[in-house]
């Protein structure tokens, strides 16, 4: 099994180019599914989701071109899709559960595997389903798969979602383009990956229209077109790499972003005294002598992202005095904690608060990765470690960052892969 080596102590000082998002590219393939004209998705993260979102799409009978060098896909569907998605699949990737949506909207049936456990928390799909049944889906969950049948097709209705679910959104956001009528959604999440789709939806020939914040209303319609899209940028990738430079003491330059999408993270970094400036597609990182304590709840967006709440913990443990944390979305994403622990941060747990202790000096350890975030707050931890930290478990990292080791020994770190 392959692990990460990581020398700490190194500066940092050069370029990272952020890739595509992950977050954002799932969807978008998964809503292709709903035309059969071609679709081109650029600036798409080799990481090891979207192969098996790729994957996922070929198994179905769509034809699927990933070009892995320029970093695009082509997808050509037909009418005659297969309506089937495997545990096998699923298993390894919650978000295989977005084909269920523009699989029954376009067949009026489809059988998906339920999604696997998590280790973050039971991440529960009720949202989706009892959306989907309100738009005239019958719906079984039987042998760990969703058996959902809609005859007549789905029908446009009002769902207001009763909690924020980024997925949910995204499902019957999809799956109401090709419902009949007009289906209002409220409550929805509206982190930029999902203003992402609607734009790609819009260019398919979707008829989208987003109302305030938390409000779209969609009016369905019978056949769609092709279109060429470009994924927006990772903020998640985008954050990780500033905590990277906070922490290691150089300066970095961090390019292909957008500054205003980040704007609660930059805020809340600069209450820290990370120097950040900040120009129209870059930023450019560089860390203080002093790093202030603060108090953060994670939130949907536009408040602070949960998929950072693991980086920005371990940017804490350098913090003067004591930071706190409050997690509202996942109710177990405190696993990495444990680990970091054992590189000699004192952390302490009550329910969904943590208490970190500024000021520590962390010593590499052979560790374990536990999920995607956790695994890369342990790169960060290793990057300011004394001595050498191996990191066990490392295909959580490469579900979701392309080239992590690449990027940063480019900038002077001490990183590589055993094999
Ligand atoms: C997406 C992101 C993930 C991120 C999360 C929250 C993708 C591929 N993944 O995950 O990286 O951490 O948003 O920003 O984009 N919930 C229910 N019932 C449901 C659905 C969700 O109770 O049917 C709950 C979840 O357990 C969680 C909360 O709602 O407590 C938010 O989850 P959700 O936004 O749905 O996360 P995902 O879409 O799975």
């Amino acid at each position: 099994m392959e692990k990460l080596e990581i020398t700490g102590g190194k500066r940092i000082f050069g370029t990272i180019k952020i890739s595509g998002s992950k977050n954002a590219t799932l969807p978008i393939l998964a809503a292709t599914i709903l035309t059969n004209k071609k679709t081109i998705i650029k600036n798409i993260p080799i990481v090891r989701d979207v192969e098996t979102m790729a994957t996922l799409l070929s198994t179905i009978g769509s034809s699927v071109k990933l070009n892995k060098i320029k970093k695009k896909i082509e997808i050509i569907n037909n009418n005659s899709l297969k309506t089937f998605a495997s545990y096998n699949l699923l298993k390894t990737m919650r978000a295989g559960v977005l084909v269920l949506g523009p699989l029954l909207a376009k067949y009026g049936t489809a059988k998906v595997s339920l999604p696997g456990g998590c280790s973050i928390g039971s991440r529960p799909i009720n949202l989706h389903l009892n959306a989907l049944e309100k738009m005239g889906a019958d719906i079984k969950v039987k042998n760990g798969y969703i058996k959902a049948s809609a005859k007549k097709g789905l029908k446009g209705c009002l769902i207001r979602f009763p909690k924020i679910s980024v997925g949910a959104t995204e499902n019957i956001l999809i799956a109401a383009c090709l419902a009949k009528g007009k289906t209002k959604l409220r409550n929805c999440a509206s982190e930029p990956e999902v203003q992402d789709l609607i734009v790609f939806l819009k260019k398919l020939g979707c008829r989208i229209n987003k109302i305030g914040k938390r409000s779209i209303d969609i009016l369905g319609v019978e056949k769609l077109k092709s279109t060429v899209h470009k994924v927006i940028f990772d903020r998640i990738e985008a954050g990780t790499y500033i905590i990277a430079a906070a922490l290691t003491n150089g300066r970095l330059k961090i390019t292909n972003i957008n500054p205003k999408i980040m704007s609660t993270e930059i805020k809340l970094l600069n209450k820290m005294k990370i120097n950040i400036i900040k120009r129209k597609k870059y930023i450019i990182v560089s860390s203080p002598k002093k790093i202030k304590k603060i108090n953060i709840e994670t939130k949907p967006y536009p408040g602070f992202p949960t998929d950072l709440q693991a980086q920005i913990m371990v940017l804490m443990t350098k913090g003067e005095g004591i930071s706190t944390i409050k997690e509202n979305i996942f109710e177990n994403r405190f696993m990495h904690v444990s680990e970091l622990r054992r590189m000699g941060a004192h952390i302490e747990i009550l329910g969904n608060k943590a208490k970190i202790y500024g000021k520590k000096k962390l010593n590499g350890a052979e560790v374990m990765a536990t999920d995607l975030r956790a695994s890369v707050c342990l790169v960060l931890a290793g990057l300011v470690a004394k001595e050498k930290t191996i990191i066990n478990r490392i295909y959580h990292l490469d579900r979701g960052y392309e080239k992590i080791e690449k990027k940063l020994s480019n900038c002077g770190l001490k990183i590589k892969r055993l094999t």
